[in-house]
């Protein structure tokens, strides 16, 4: 305990020296989520990093996280306890194949939108950003004149179908953490608590969330847990979640969705990050995040546009 307590102190001492603040996604681990100056969405991640006055932003999350935020935000250093966070939803969805299939399709005029957990290559080839608690909005704000070509994660682009009723060309990707869970597991929780309430993600594949009462980004999570009719709830997402849920809803009994091999989910890449990396990365402003300026300008005007249509 005495070493923790003196690494904590440690990173504290060090974010003050770098005039740093520490950001972190709500799938971080709950010692990386008591540290951070701000725990959070994607969304509100990049609103954060775009308004904030510090030197440094260290970005506990995942690579495209961070990256967003230099985007958005480049005259700061942006640094990540773990290169190698990265995500299956990134990698289901390459710049170069993308770029070849636009052009392809060129006749097609497709408006594209991205949800955020991509390359900063693929954010520069869109027209807007989207991100799982705004995805249903900036959909309702695209042009009704054009196709939309939805990338990279099918299951929300299918959800935010059937929320606006717009039909959209979806790209094949997927969230490998919540596909493993399915119909059955998700049943069975149920069935041992019959008057839980169940809340997951858009990443889930329909099967789970038809059986859900609640759809949403991890930050409404929170806000519906709170106000949710009843003292069980089932939320379907990343494990990391629970952390901030029975911190902020302490009355309720808060049950992690199960998998068919788990009793919960991680994200291997988000719990990557260590309170050690954490410590090393603000010590050593390494690794940090560098982008080619031609590319970061291409990308920042779809998140900028992104930031203006959530408002
Ligand atoms: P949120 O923006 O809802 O936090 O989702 C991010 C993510 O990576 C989900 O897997
Ligand atoms: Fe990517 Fe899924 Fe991990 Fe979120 S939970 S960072 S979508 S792999």
């Amino acid at each position: 305990p005495t070493a923790a307590l003196d690494l904590k102190e440690a990173i504290l001492q060090l974010k003050k020296e770098r005039n740093a603040v520490i950001l972190a996604h709500n799938y971080q681990t709950g010692d990386i989520q008591d540290l951070a100056d701000y725990v959070g969405d994607s969304l509100g991640l990049a609103y954060q990093a775009k308004a904030t006055e510090a030197d440094v932003i260290v970005f506990c999350g995942v690579h495209f996280m961070a990256e967003t935020a230099k985007i958005v935000n480049p005259s700061k250093t942006v640094v990540l306890p773990d290169r190698d966070a990265g995500c299956s939803l990134e990698q289901s969805c390459p710049g170069p194949e993308l770029e070849a299939f636009l052009q392809a399709n060129a006749a097609k005029n497709y408006y594209v939108i991205a949800y955020i957990n991509c390359s900063a290559h693929v954010k520069s080839l869109c027209d807007v950003i989207c991100t799982s608690g705004n995805a249903v909005r900036i959909v309702e704000q695209a042009p009704s004149d054009r196709p939309i070509l939805f990338v990279p994660d099918a299951n929300l682009g299918a959800w935010v179908m059937e929320q606006t009723g717009r039909k959209m060309d979806l790209w094949q990707g997927s969230c490998y953490v919540h596909v493993e869970f399915t119909r059955d597991s998700i049943q069975r929780i149920k069935d041992e608590y019959p008057d839980a309430l169940v809340v997951a993600h858009p990443e889930c594949t329909q099967a789970v969330r038809l059986l859900a009462d609640e759809v949403c980004s991890t930050e409404k999570m929170i806000s519906w847990c709170k106000n949710a009719p009843s003292d069980h709830l089932i939320v379907v997402t990343e494990s990391g979640m629970l952390h901030r849920l029975r911190k902020e809803v302490p009355g309720k009994t808060l049950i992690a969705g199960p998998t068919e091999r788990c009793a919960c989910a991680d994200c291997k890449y988000m719990k990557l990050n260590t309170l050690e990396k954490l410590h090393q990365c603000l010590d050593r402003l390494s690794p940090e995040v560098v982008l080619p300026e031609d590319i970061r300008a291409k990308a920042e005007a779809p998140l900028l546009r992104m930031l203006e249509q959530s408002k």
